[in-house]
Order: structure tokens, then sequence, then C-alpha cells
């Protein structure tokens, strides 16, 4: 067998009630001359999500739509050269800080940091080289029923500029029920800050859709960060009355193009929403997007205090998986996260980090169906049966 394919069966024929899973890996090419592999984790129902260990980068998540066919509802490429290349993120672990630090600067213990202003004039994603260009460790392992692989890195002191040798350990879980499970762990030896996410992009009627204005989003928050025209954001605001209200289910497209500065700032969604209900490390659901074609159903569920909507605002005709052409707008990402910018604003939850200390944080992404839909195709099914 060669040495990089490793595969992990579970057929339990003693346990009559478990579930089968698989996890396969298989190399996906070479950075800077090293190999990196490409790992499936697949459930009794054979949905599937692949993970790289180069950035730790979901590429793909394969689920069944109401008519049970399946599709790949993430947007990303074939082949690592790509990511490496050209990825504006792509399902990638962002870090150590993810989203923006104003100028660059922040101040920690009366001492002054600068890291790189890679989205001039700010910060953005951890800089030059960030976990998600990182190489990290995999191991393949279970919890239960369900498949899981997690991945390591350890970011020496002063790496992209942010203080302290940082242990990083995230575990992807891909439940029977189509939930992808992501949880962090990281500590330090000196004191720091990080914030950490995925940056999966999403259309949930299939990647290389032509748009995502069609799915309706409902966002559990009162409140969001309005931005200044370079991202960063200016305060706290509540969403009443503004196109920032999703605490009713509506489409994406209804009034993203609707004259705000807000909007124009983002060039559309691009804004981090302040959690209802989150509660130091207390886990809450932060949004519901359904899309009416396919009936599939994204809940995210997450411990963290906000999560950054951006609608794709940014990609623009990117030649993606099997050819593909992502155009603008034709994704949106949920990046579970504390407030952008909050090394620099006090009234933001604070994202230092200290020895003996652990980060940890854990977010949920949830492939489902709409239920009436599910319960009609049933309904079907014993019609049919009769
Ligand atoms: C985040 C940011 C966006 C953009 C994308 C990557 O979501 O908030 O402004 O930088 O990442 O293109």
């Amino acid at each position: 067998m060669n040495k990089q394919t490793l595969t992990l069966c579970a057929f339990l024929p003693f346990a009559a009630s478990a579930a089968k899973f698989s996890v396969t890996s298989k190399p996906f090419g070479k950075v800077d001359g090293k190999p990196v592999a490409l790992y499936t984790l697949t459930n009794e129902s054979g949905a599937k999500v692949s993970i790289t260990n180069y950035g730790g980068t979901v590429t793909s998540i394969i689920v069944p739509d109401k008519d049970g066919k399946m599709g790949d509802v993430v947007l990303g490429f074939d082949t690592v050269a790509e990511y490496v290349e050209k990825s504006p993120y792509f399902g990638c672990i962002t870090g150590r800080y993810a989203n923006r630090i104003a100028k660059g600067k922040f101040t920690l213990d009366g001492k002054e940091y600068s890291v790189a202003t890679n989205n001039d004039p700010n910060h953005l994603h951890g800089g030059l080289k960030g976990f998600d260009k990182q190489i990290w460790k995999a191991r393949v392992g279970n919890m239960g029923d369900n498949p899981n692989l997690t991945l390591t890195y350890t970011s020496p002191d002063g790496e992209e500029g942010y203080p302290g040798t940082l242990n990083n350990s995230v575990t992807y879980t891909w439940t029977q029920d189509n939930a992808l499970r992501i949880r962090y762990k990281s500590t330090t030896d000196k004191p720091t800050i990080l914030n950490l996410t995925n940056h999966s992009y999403f259309n949930l009627a299939g990647e290389g859709s032509e748009t995502n204005l069609q799915h309706r989003i409902k966002i559990n928050a009162e409140h969001y960060n309005p931005i200044d025209a370079t991202s960063i954001p200016t305060g706290i605001a509540p969403v009443e009355g503004t196109p920032f209200d999703f605490r009713k289910s509506t489409q994406i497209g209804k009034r993203i193009d609707e004259e705000n500065e807000q909007l124009k700032n983002g060039i559309g969604y691009d804004h981090n929403f302040i959690l209802k209900e989150a509660d130091d490390g207390k886990m809450v659901t932060a949004a519901v997007v359904t899309e009416p074609t396919s009936g599939r159903i994204l809940t995210v569920r997450t411990t963290e205090p906000g999560i950054q909507f951006y609608t794709g605002n940014f990609l623009d005709d990117l030649k993606g998986k099997g050819g593909k052409n992502y155009a603008h707008r034709s994704a949106f990402c949920l990046e579970s996260q504390t407030f952008p910018d909050s090394p620099n604003q006090k009234e933001f939850p604070s994202p230092v980090l200290r020895p003996g200390e652990t980060y940890s944080q854990i977010t949920i992404y949830h492939l489902g169906l709409k239920k009436n839909l599910k319960k009609k195709k049933s309904q079907t099914q014993t019609e049919r049966k009769k």
C-alpha cells in the first residue's frame, strides 16, 4: 500500500446498530516541495467531506438535495497548486487573527506589535503566510460512529509578527446526520491575540451555480458592526430598520443593492453580526440558510460571539473545480469569530490568550433538508408502496 494512502473503515458486525463510515487519504500534490494529502470522511449515507492538510482547507462537502441527488456545496479547486496560486481563502483555517486589524498594529500589555498590512491599509486573515498557507500534521480517527480528522500546527514565536509560540489543533468531525463540526484548541507560551475561523464559501444549489442571491438567510443578531470605507468596525449598531435585519429569513438579494452607506463600504454584505445570547462559550444558533430549488438548509451553530456574513463580493469569474466559473456573489461565507479589530477596540470581546489558558471554539455547519420537503418525499414513498 502506498504509504500516503490510508483507509480507516468501521464495520462493526457485533454492534448491530453501529453506523458505518470511512476515512480515506490520497496524495494532493506538493507545496514548497513537501507532500500534502486530501482526506475524505464519508458517513453511512455516502455524504462526505474532503479536507486537505494544506491550510486545513475544506475542499468539498457532498450532500443530497431534496430529490436525494448528491451535490458539492462549497467552492474550491481540483489541485493544491491552484489553492497556492489564487485562492481567496476558499474553505481554509484563517489565523492567527481572522478578519482585520486596523493598520496592522495593536498593543498588548503595553507593547506595540506590527503585523503585515496585506489588505491595504489593514491586516487581514493572519498576514502574508497565515494558517491557511501552512502545512498541518494530520491524524485520522473517530468519535463513536463519526469519522474525524485532527490537524495540528505549532506556530513559532514571532511568526507573522504575532507574539508567543502557539500550539494549535483543529478537529473536523463529520457526523452521521451531515454536520461538519470543527473544534479549535490553542495554547501559548506568551500573551498573544487569537481569532480562528473557517472560510468555506457555500452555494447550497451546488458550487458553480450562478448566484447566491436566491438563498434566504436568518441571522440570530439584533446588532452588527458597521464599518468604515476600509472595512474596520466603527462601533455597534442595531440591525432594526436597516438592510442588516435578518431576524426573519430574508433573501440575500432582496436589499443587497439598496442605496446604503454600509452596503457601499462592504460592497455588499461583509460585516460582523453580534450573536444574540452568545455568552462565554455557550453554543448558539448563528444562522440558518435555505435554498429554494435544492431544498438544502444550512444551520450554523457556534460558541463564538460573532459571525462575519460575507457575500462573495470580491469573487470575479474565478475558474474553480471542474473548470466551473465562480462569478461575483455566487457564494457566501459565515465565519464564526470574535469581532474584527478587537485588539484595538476595548468595548469588543477580548481576543487575548495568556499562558495557562486554552483557546477553544466549536462551530458546526449542519447540512439538512427542509423538513416539509423531506416529509413530502417520505409521504410519496409510502404512497408508492401502497
Ligand atoms: C473575509 C473578509 C472579506 C474578504 C474575504 C476574502 O470574509 O471580510 O472582506 O477579504 O474574507 O476575500
